[in-house]
């Protein structure tokens, strides 16, 4: 396998499924080292990441930041409006600027072909914190926590209950279909993945031997399956179409009656943040099933490989 030095991470079909294994894998040993009590591992040292925020972020803000530390790098955080990007200065005039200052870009945007022209024109690997499409570093700490809870990848069945259209659903198909993870999306007509995502992913589970399916009841979706995932039904920018998407996709809550349905050892899994009491309830998301902290650590690990690698 090439090296993936220099290399962008917008969507998780940059990648080979033979690369992302080699990034979870990556993660997983880092994190193995973390605990084992080498808390820098200076790969990066010397190396400036640049973050550019369109929208809020908790874990992958302060994850990368920490990340970077933890890598003997240094890192710098913006919003897009302090920088002149907020004044109108072109996307592509900024990626050329930026790529003489520092050795990568973080960018989480609205407009997914934001990032792709900020690729374009940078010389540097732009990583993609979120956009209205994808959400791929969210993909890869996601499979890693699969991995650790349940020894493998191949032949593990995962459904996604709420909203199929989502950035954080098409990473996840992806990331799924490439590493032979079955899928069941549980979704409401209207709601459903992007069809070029899905074809994508058909494609890959076809090579793997897994499959994705989409279908209109939630418990469908979750009868015998190793991982329930979530998502919010309402999305950052989605504010103005709340009340219409919480009585379409209402009947998608995950409660523990829909995790019985499950396998008996299933696990449940939200990349957060979640509205409690919409698309999942308390006793799911505090209960037994839940590994949502262990997910959002491993965030943290799933960053420090990406970028050990591409930078
Ligand atoms: N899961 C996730 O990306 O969370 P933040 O919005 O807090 O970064
Ligand atoms: N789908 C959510 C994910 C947040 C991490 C959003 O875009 O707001």
């Amino acid at each position: 396998m090439k090296s993936l030095r220099g290399r962008d991470f917008l969507s998780v079909a940059d990648f080979t499924s033979e690369e992302l294994r080699f990034v979870i894998d990556t993660a997983y040993q880092l994190k193995q080292r973390f605990y084992a009590g080498e808390r820098v591992i200076p790969v990066l040292k010397g190396k400036t990441l640049l973050m550019i925020f369109q929208k809020p972020s908790t874990r992958t803000r302060v994850s990368f930041e920490q990340a970077m530390v933890q890598l003997g790098g240094h890192v710098m955080s913006f919003n897009w409006q302090e920088l002149q990007l907020g004044r109108g200065e072109t996307i592509a005039d900024t990626a050329r600027v930026l790529s003489r200052y520092v050795d990568g870009i973080v960018a989480r945007v609205y407009k997914h072909s934001d990032l792709i022209e900020l690729a374009k024109y940078a010389e540097i690997p732009v990583i993609n914190a979120l956009s209205d499409k994808e959400h791929p570093c969210q993909a890869v700490g996601d499979m890693l926590t699969i991995l650790e809870k349940k020894g493998r990848l191949k032949g593990i069945t995962l459904a996604y209950v709420g909203d199929g259209g989502n950035n954080v659903a098409h990473s996840l198909i992806l990331a799924a279909s490439k590493l032979g993870v079955n899928v069941r999306v549980g979704t409401a007509e209207g709601y459903d993945p992007d069809p070029d995502i899905v074809k994508l992913a058909e494609a890959e589970a076809k090579l793997n031997g897994s499959y994705i399916e989409i279908v209109r009841k939630p418990e469908e979706a979750v009868k015998g399956v190793d991982v329930v995932y979530t998502d919010v039904w309402v999305s950052m920018g989605q504010e103005a179409e709340k009340e219409k998407r919480e009585r379409d996709l209402g009947k998608f809550r995950v409660t523990p009656e829909l995790m019985k349905l499950a396998k008996e050892d299933a696990i449940f899994m939200h990349c957060l943040p979640a509205h409690r009491g919409l698309e999942v309830v308390d006793e799911v998301i505090d209960g037994p099933w839940s590994v949502v902290w262990d997910q959002a650590e491993n965030r943290l690990h799933a960053q420090k490989a990406i970028l050990a690698l591409l930078l």
